[in-house]
């Protein structure tokens, strides 16, 4: 059992206790004035025009994928690096995801990857903020509007990162954000979308409420089919206390990454490189291991000292169910999924520790 955890939520029940009580006397546990409040306030954070959230980055991607008209034999361009929810998503609506391998240093898609791949049949193209790092957004936003391509950004890790002064939600054409555990903003599960575009915010409105909009008669006029992915009250109130401090959360990740880096980058370790340009939320703190150091037995003998740790992310193209269906593993992604090491990091954390654990391990 490890006694040092990957991650630490960033909300005691202290902050919502006053809020969750007023929700349970209410009895209004959905669609409530919470998550309205939440919608405003991820909007006016991330500079979108739009906000709608969901009950994870799962369920918002694939909703990216309908309001686009993803369909059979559709090839959707995907950052290889990535929880394999990002394939997964286009997988289950027929489509085909078209594996992009990323820079081996940012972890990030790579620009001439998405040129090469880019067929008659490419319907959109899905960046990942790797670990939280959007580093290259920018310009596969660039690439994608030469060949009018909708670029939706797999934010899942990324609130509270942003590149060239503008955060995530606002770049791409549709954001995708997480509120697992793991991420910088928890609510036990949950997620949104943030767009710039009205028409797609009208569908999105419609759409996520099972098909209504405006009334007929007295009731609801229900001009189309249509979907659940609500967020509860309870939970929008979580987000929305973490959401108020997220800069704070940000700066201090980033500060423990450089006393990391201090620790470990003379041992060999290489941290995933963020640019002067990005201000990455450093979801997930990322090193690549030593040249000839055995990363899954540091791993297990970590985890026995009492500090967990976990591989960076996955290749999902090397996955047993995509190599089985389509065999074209990504070089650089396989690389990193095989020699990266994700290490714990959140506020008050036993650096020394975690540093000394390493060493221990590595002598
Ligand atoms: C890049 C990426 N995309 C999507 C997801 C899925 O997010 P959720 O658990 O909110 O569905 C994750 C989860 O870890 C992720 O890391």
């Amino acid at each position: 059992m490890s006694n040092i955890r990957l991650m630490k939520p960033y909300i005691t029940f202290d902050e919502v206790e006053a809020e969750f009580r007023a929700v349970f006397e209410s009895g209004i546990f959905t669609r409530g004035h919470n998550v309205e409040a939440l919608r405003k306030q991820l909007a006016e954070y991330t500079g979108a025009k739009h906000a709608f959230l969901m009950t994870s980055a799962t369920t918002a991607l694939w909703v990216c994928l309908k309001l686009l008209g993803v369909d059979k034999d559709d090839e959707v361009i995907v950052s290889d690096f990535s929880f394999p929810a990002t394939a997964n998503v286009v997988e289950d609506l027929g489509a085909r995801p078209i594996f992009a391998d990323v820079d081996i240093h940012t972890f990030n898609m790579l620009p001439e990857e998405l040129e090469r791949k880019i067929t008659p049949r490419t319907k959109a193209v899905i960046f990942v903020d790797a670990l939280g790092n959007p580093e290259g957004l920018t310009e596969i936003k660039a690439i994608c509007e030469k060949y009018g391509l909708p670029l939706i950004e797999d934010a899942a890790c990324g609130i509270g990162s942003g590149e060239n002064g503008r955060r995530c939600g606002s770049i791409a054409d549709l954001t995708c954000f997480s509120f697992h555990p793991r991420k910088l903003i928890s609510s036990g599960e949950g997620g949104a979308i943030t767009t710039n575009r009205d028409d797609w915010a009208d569908w999105l409105e419609m759409k996520l409420m099972h098909g209504a909009k405006g009334l007929k008669g007295i009731a609801m006029d229900f001009v189309d089919y249509g979907y659940n992915f609500r967020l509860p009250e309870l939970q929008a109130i979580m987000a929305s206390k973490q959401l108020a401090k997220i800069e704070k959360i940000v700066d201090e990740r980033n500060s423990i990454r450089q006393d990391y880096m201090t620790e470990l980058v003379p041992l060999g370790f290489v941290p995933q490189k963020i640019g002067v340009n990005v201000r990455s939320n450093i979801q997930s703190l990322v090193f690549k291991v030593p040249e000839g150091c055995d990363r899954d037995a540091l791993i297990l003998a970590l985890r026995g000292a009492g500090v967990e740790t976990t591989i960076g992310t996955y290749a999902m193209s090397s996955g047993t169910y995509f190599m089985r269906k389509y065999a074209n593993p990504q070089k650089n992604s396989t690389k990193l999924e095989q020699t990266t090491i994700t290490l714990p990091c959140f506020d008050g954390i036993d650096l020394v520790k975690v540093a000394g654990s390493i060493k221990n391990v590595m002598r």
